[in-house]
């Protein structure tokens, strides 16, 4: 779906960025932003800002971010009654982020009203309709810590269905569910994937991960890579060995 990537990353020579890699921004200031985005240059297009950012600097990361022809997944997690989600996701839609968020655990209702505003209002307003997804299960949990009645894996594959039947474009899940998400919600159906560590890196909090590769040949649309790129001792060569491990998948 985005294997836009072409070229040789270590003769240097990116023709375009491979949109499947999206880095989490879990930073609190702009210049730690500007920082990471400028060493990771055109090898990086899409990049993730989370609450940690978001509730730092407000929009202006957002703002900066499109100056730079950078994509972006404003990963706020919305989860509150449907009409709050709602008018939330609209507020948010002013920003022009490309990829929503919200908690398939809000329910049916919260999800399809929150998809139906947000499309409604980028018509009414003539702009692209931002892809709205949902988190399923934080890949922090593990089955130790569910205290749900079904087993993760099957809770997430069940939010997923829910999350299609209400009319959203996919969902946040860890890598070990997305062959089971992509059997039951078919091609089409975006699959979000953190929890991804390279072979040998550490795991930090993350439980349920897989490798860049594993996490794309269960049928993962995009990867969230954070620690693993951020905190690296060369940022721009540890995307780089992630983004040739994704190449050819
Ligand atoms: O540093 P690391 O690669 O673990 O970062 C993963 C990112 O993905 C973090 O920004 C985290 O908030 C986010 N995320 C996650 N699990 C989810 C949803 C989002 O780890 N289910």
């Amino acid at each position: 779906m985005h294997r836009i990537f072409q070229g040789n990353i270590f003769s240097g020579v990116i023709n375009v960025a491979d949109e499947r890699l999206i880095v989490a921004l879990d930073f609190h200031t702009m210049d730690d932003v500007k920082k990471l985005v400028d060493e990771l240059g055109d090898s990086v297009n899409f990049y993730k800002v989370g609450m940690e950012l978001f509730y730092s600097v407000g929009a202006d990361v957002v703002e900066w971010l499109k100056s730079q022809d950078k994509k972006i997944f404003l990963d706020l997690k919305l989860h509150d009654i449907p009409n709050t989600v709602a008018g939330g996701l609209c507020s948010l839609m002013n920003l022009g982020a490309n990829i929503l968020n919200v908690h398939a655990s809000g329910g049916f209702t919260m999800m399809k009203t929150a998809a139906e505003a947000l499309h409604k209002e980028s018509e009414l307003r003539g702009v692209e309709c931002p892809k709205l997804i949902a988190i399923t299960v934080l890949t922090s949990i593990n089955q130790a810590e569910w205290c749900g009645a079904l087993k993760i894996s099957e809770q997430v594959v069940e939010f997923a269905k829910l999350a299609q039947s209400a009319g959203l474009d996919g969902v946040v899940a860890s890598p070990q569910e997305a062959k089971l998400i992509r059997e039951a919600c078919g091609e089409k159906f975006l699959i979000v994937t953190p929890g991804i560590r390279p072979a040998g890196a550490d795991i930090n909090d993350q439980q349920r991960i897989s490798t860049p590769a594993v996490a794309l040949q269960n049928g993962a649309t995009h990867l969230v890579i954070g620690r693993p790129i951020r905190a690296a001792k060369n940022p721009r060569e540890a995307a780089e060995k992630i983004l040739a491990e994704m190449a050819g998948i």
